[in-house]
């Protein structure tokens, strides 16, 4: 008998055809974050956990899988599972960082052209018919080369946007558990303090796992210290960002903008005071979001979850 493997949300079908010839496979419900109550019949029964990053994967729902091999989150995230847990069970959990890598770096770079130049409301202001006789002082933005890209977190996304920035023609920090020689080599880029970042970065972009010593680590304190002139950029996770130190700061200009493609709360609600303030732009967490990565994602996580059942290494596993 082919083994039982919930996935817990549905999936374009010729992305998970691989999936579907080999494993009973048993599908979620759309629009509900987490591990649905309706897939409870299954769990007793699941080999393979094949999640979202807006599911919850804790002991409480581990408990309830006994027979559970693998879980494999579609993400390069995994702040959504607990991993300690995971291990304790001997549960391998899978994820999918490289094939996200490139398509991330171009969105920040995308955002922080966006912010920079004031792209949006530049094109809104042609759209509602605000577009009067050219003049040198309208529409006005700051330019990237020869300014300061702080990097915060330089994993792969980290020194794919480095890469970006150098070719920019712009100075590049960093702030990171490890130090990238090769990053130093090649891009010239300097390892720094956080402090340091903060003070010294022009366009601080936040790359960073979200974990216990992330989580609000851009807070009052960090934002007092960083330039009037200075944006943010957070690709990482919501939380790693004090949301209301943040709108404080927007509002009473600390910093000169923000452009969130991740959010605390995640998604924003229609009424948040952020969408509302002219220096924040904010996208919905579309990081990844190209055809060809959310399609490779998908196949590296339906790699994992295989590799996982058969009691194999996984291609990427995010707990010891
Ligand atoms: C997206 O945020 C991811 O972690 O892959």
């Amino acid at each position: 008998m082919k083994p039982l493997v919930i996935l817990t949300h549905p999936m374009p079908g010729d992305w998970i055809a691989p999936l579907q010839e080999r494993v009973r496979l048993v599908v979620g419900p759309e629009g509900v974050a987490g591990v649905d109550a309706s897939l409870q019949p299954y769990f007793a029964e699941a080999e393979g956990l094949f999640t979202w990053l807006i599911d919850r994967v804790d002991d409480a729902l581990l408990a309830q899988m006994p027979r559970l091999k693998v879980v494999s989150n579609l993400a390069v995230g995994v702040d959504n599972i607990d991993l300690e847990a995971c291990s304790r069970r001997g549960i391998p959990v899978g994820h999918t960082p490289g094939v996200l890598t490139e398509a991330v770096a171009d969105l920040t770079l995308a955002l922080l052209l966006s912010i920079a130049r004031g792209i949006p409301a530049a094109a809104e202001d042609a759209r509602a018919g605000r577009w009067g006789l050219w003049r040198p002082d309208q529409w006005l933005g700051a330019e990237l080369h020869g300014s300061t890209l702080g990097i915060f977190g330089m994993g792969k996304i980290g020194q794919a946007v480095a890469r970006r920035g150098h070719a920019f023609g712009m100075r590049i920090l960093y702030t990171s558990r490890s130090a990238r020689p090769e990053a130093e080599t090649a891009l010239g880029a300097r390892r720094v303090p956080w402090e340091v970042l903060l003070a010294e970065s022009d366009f601080l972009c936040l790359h960073t796992p979200l974990t216990a010593e992330t989580r609000g680590v851009v807070n009052t304190d960090a934002l007092r210290r960083m330039k009037p002139a200075a944006y943010l950029v957070n690709m990482a996770r919501g939380p790693v960002v004090e949301t209301d130190a943040l709108v404080q700061a927007l509002q009473e200009g600390w910093i000169a903008g923000a452009a969130l493609d991740v959010t605390d709360p995640e998604p924003l609600p229609p009424d948040h005071i952020l969408y509302r303030l002219p220096n924040c732009l904010i996208t919905p967490h579309i990081g990844s979001a190209t055809h060809t990565t959310r399609r490779r994602m998908a196949e590296v996580a339906i790699a994992n979850l295989l590799a996982g059942l058969r009691g194999e290494p996984l291609l990427h596993q995010a707990n010891a």
